[in-house]
């Protein structure tokens, strides 16, 4: 068995976005990784960085050390009957799908298998995918096999398995939430003079540099906040305004509804 094969399964959105972030990562062989999905030819541009690709589920787990499922929760369990006898008997089994819980999958795999579950989001694909990681007391190398495959798009931490809906709401669908409020700055930027491309230059930049601020710094964003709000001036006049119509009440009301969306569902 190669020690090192990676199976994708399932590459739609976030198996794509995993893939790309591996094409990126010089550190991984991109023959090493095995692409699947059933619509072949929507993955068979891959091949030419040298993925391989097929529809065949089984035939890309024979042999792989790390198999991620990244199909939809409704279609994890049967993938996972699907592939269980082709599996090899060291390999580390890693689901990406919201709300299916480790024990689930062993009722379909066995309680011997090493299985984890991973919740990147889509910027796994430009290699800043945040990943949080858990797992049903995996061996230490395992782990870090897989911390080191998650690490080549992006950063990870390991988690309690029941954080895992909460990493999902914030991680995952976070990558949506942040994206409307993008949406909405550019739309006031153009009602302000902006034409649309420059508006979204400035606020695309704008929010990697606050991002970047918290990360250099860890201070709380308030503290940065402060840094910005002068006295009778015009930011804290639209912060204020913002909060009167709810702006950090919507948010938050926003990710227990998903949360709570998960836990319904499941
Ligand atoms: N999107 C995100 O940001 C994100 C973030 C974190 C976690 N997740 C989780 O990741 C999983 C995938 O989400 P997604 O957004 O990438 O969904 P998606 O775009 O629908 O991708 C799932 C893919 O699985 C393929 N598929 C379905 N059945 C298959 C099978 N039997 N064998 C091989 N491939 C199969 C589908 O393609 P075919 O129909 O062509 O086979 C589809 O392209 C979900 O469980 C979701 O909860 C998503």
């Amino acid at each position: 068995m190669d020690d090192r094969k990676i199976a994708i399964i399932g590459c739609g959105n976030l198996g794509l976005s995993i893939v790309k972030g591996i094409i990126q990562h010089k550190d991984i062989p991109n023959n090493i990784v095995t692409a699947t999905r059933r619509s072949l030819p929507k993955i068979q541009h891959l091949s030419a960085s040298d993925i391989n690709v097929t529809d065949n589920n089984k035939k890309a787990v024979k042999d792989a050390r790390i198999v991620i499922l990244s199909v939809k929760p409704y279609n994890i369990l049967a993938v996972c009957e699907e592939i269980k006898d082709a599996l090899s008997k060291h390999a580390i089994i890693v689901s990406t799908a919201t709300g299916i819980t480790i024990s689930e999958m062993e009722t379909v795999l066995g309680k011997d298998r090493t299985i984890l579950r991973a919740m990147p989001n889509t910027a796994a694909g430009v290699g800043e995918s945040l990943t949080c990681i858990s797992d049903n007391g995996v061996e230490k190398e395992d782990y870090q096999i897989v911390e080191m495959l998650f690490s080549s798009i992006g950063t990870s931490i390991r988690i309690q398995e029941d954080l895992m809906d909460a990493a999902t709401v914030l991680g995952a669908c976070g990558i949506a939430f942040v994206m409307r409020f993008m949406r909405a700055m550019v739309q006031g930027g153009i009602q302000i003079g902006f034409d649309a491309r420059t508006a979204s230059e400035v606020v695309t930049q704008t929010v990697k540099g606050a991002s970047t601020l918290i990360a250099a710094h860890g201070n709380h964003p308030e503290f940065e906040i402060d840094k910005v709000t002068t006295p009778k001036g015009c930011t804290i006049v639209g912060l204020n305004e913002m909060e009167h119509n709810g702006f950090s009440s919507s948010l938050i009301r926003g990710i227990v509804a998903s949360h709570t969306k998960i836990e319904e569902d499941n």
